[in-house]
């Protein structure tokens, strides 16, 4: 999915946290967001997820505004997974339970998915009684099991081990490599951008720099 943005502003009462007059997101493609702190990288996600309607100017999906087909398709990965109290097969199953899909093909994918993220033996645990790091290989699992056309990830490794960094970066390529998803990632990490996206924007106090 091809994301335009059109004289995007966003105000938080009097402040204008983002200011984008012309910038697309391409088909397919894995592009990382870099900025400092408060720059506005996750007010720019919430926007493009559609979480957040209240904003100026215009966003369009393969050149269309967002409807509740194309919402469907889209995803975003919070920086603080939110778990439910359920257990981790129930989190990764969700968003399929919710939209009708086989329970042998749901059982399929969450397996498949933990498989390659190597969270099999945290299946049966609780949601909210696992690491951080292990609920986000979680939330990014559910993410992935309802195969989105536009993934979005705020800070997906910041609070995992090296290892665990590694698992996902190869899940996101594996990902890419099969769907063919547009991706965006907020990275503080160079290193990582490198490793994974294919463009780079930065942001700083809201503008595209
Ligand atoms: N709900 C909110 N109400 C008021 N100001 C906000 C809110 N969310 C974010 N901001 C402000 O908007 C700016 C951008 O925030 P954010 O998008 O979270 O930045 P980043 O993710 O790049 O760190 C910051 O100055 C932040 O304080
Ligand atoms: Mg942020």
């Amino acid at each position: 999915m091809e994301v335009k943005l059109r004289n995007l502003k966003k105000f938080y009462k009097d402040y204008l946290a983002l200011d984008i007059g012309d910038y697309t997101f391409k088909k397919g493609i894995i592009t990382g967001i870099m900025g400092s702190n408060g720059a506005g990288k996750t007010t720019l996600l919430n926007i493009v997820s559609g979480l957040d309607l209240d904003f100026q100017g215009n966003v369009l999906y393969d050149g269309e505004p967002l409807d509740e087909r194309k919402q469907k398709e889209i995803t975003q990965v919070f920086q603080k997974p939110f778990l439910f109290k359920r257990k981790v097969k129930d989190n990764i199953a969700y968003p399929l339970v919710i939209r009708k899909i086989d329970k042998e093909e749901i059982r399929r994918r969450t397996l498949e998915l933990a498989k390659l993220l190597e969270i099999e033996d945290l299946l049966d645990k609780m949601g909210n009684q696992i690491s951080g790091g292990e609920a986000q290989k979680v939330a990014l699992a559910r993410a992935l099991a309802i195969r989105p056309k536009l993934l979005l990830l705020d800070e997906p490794t910041s609070s995992i081990d090296q290892k665990a960094l590694i698992t996902i970066e190869n899940c996101l390529h594996i990902f890419h490599r099969n769907t063919n998803a547009t991706i965006i990632i907020v990275t503080h990490d160079a290193t990582q951008s490198d490793r994974l996206c294919d463009e780079v924007v930065f942001l700083e106090r809201g503008r595209i720099c």
